[in-house]
């Protein structure tokens, strides 16, 4: 049984696999509409969420199957003191496949000690957010046609940032990749993200504060939110917050071919404005995350093979 927790616990040949199997599931939706019947997901979500819980439930059902679980720590047992543990044990005899989000890093890992069907990580506090890492390979395969041989910007919250965290080490794994890393010095990525994965692998990756000064060199952008629901003081969040905002000036110096990526929820880092220009693919990339999950959700229950 294969549970997904990190982005790392997929090969690249499996990650290829998943978004080959992504793009034959949008060219030809009708061939998949029944090949989970009789299958329930159940999505426990303990931390607040539209697109990723969302998306995993319009996945199952266009898959046929059914979903079941809730979206909130208050309308579950948890709230009573139940531990993510049984709460894991005994949903896993009522569904064949778990999508879960936790504020806790390392709960979802938790969970799949115990559980007896597939755990999905669907983003740990600040650490890792897998889905969305597959989510956003997917868009960039479709926009740019290949996931080598570029330079991505990734601008924001670094340090909070789990969708970040995530991508970087997926893209680690693919030749020429040069990272700029645009954050407040607050907002810096973790320094295991430096040594662990820049450093160690030989990397080329650069920090710097200012978006302007680096947004002609990018083919990709990928914004982030600050994430106020990971600080300790909100005096910080409201000094930060709006650091960056992509507006029609800046894009003005950017490539006519740039890939502005941005996971979601947005509050104020892209202007509204731009939602129109060609180059803003993110509610491109939301809908990417339904197709991706989909084919996610077929292969950890062992169904890829019935449609070949
Ligand atoms: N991208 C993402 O995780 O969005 P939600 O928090 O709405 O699920």
């Amino acid at each position: 049984m294969k549970h997904l927790i990190d982005p790392m616990d997929l090969s690249p040949e499996e990650i290829d696999d998943i978004l080959a199997l992504a793009q034959d599931i949008i060219y030809d939706k009708d061939k998949y509409s029944e090949v989970c019947k009789g299958k329930k997901l159940a999505t426990l979500f303990f931390e607040p969420s539209t697109r990723t819980r969302l998306s995993f439930e319009a996945a199952m059902m266009e898959l046929g199957g059914n979903v079941l679980g809730f979206s909130s720590a208050d309308s579950s047992s948890s709230s009573k003191g139940e531990s993510v543990g049984d709460t894991v044990r005994v949903v896993s005899c009522y569904a064949d496949i778990i999508a879960m989000r936790h504020p806790k890093e390392g709960a979802p890992k938790l969970a799949s000690m115990v559980s007896g069907v597939p755990i999905i990580n669907a983003g740990d506090g600040g650490h890792n957010h897998p889905t969305q890492t597959l989510t956003d390979l997917l868009t960039i395969l479709r926009e740019k046609g290949r996931l080598d041989n570029y330079t991505i910007g990734f601008c924001g919250d670094l340090k909070f940032g789990r969708t970040v965290h995530s991508l970087i080490k997926a893209l680690s794994r693919y030749e020429n990749i040069n990272f700029v890393l645009i954050s407040p010095r607050e907002l810096k990525v973790p320094e295991y993200i430096i040594t662990e994965i820049f450093e160690k692998n030989n990397i080329k990756y650069r920090e710097v504060t200012s978006m302007e000064e680096v947004i002609h060199e990018l083919d990709i952008l990928y914004m982030t939110r600050v994430q106020r629901e990971r600080f300790f003081n909100e005096a910080d969040y409201i000094r930060l917050k709006d650091t960056y905002i992509l507006d029609r000036a800046k894009l003005k110096n950017a490539k006519e071919d740039l890939v502005i990526l941005h996971p979601l929820p947005r509050v104020n880092e892209i202007s509204v404005a731009v939602d129109d220009d060609p180059r803003a693919c993110y509610f491109k990339q939301a809908l990417n995350g339904k197709y991706v999950r989909m084919a996610l959700i077929m292969t950890l229950l062992g169904l890829k093979g019935v449609m070949r």
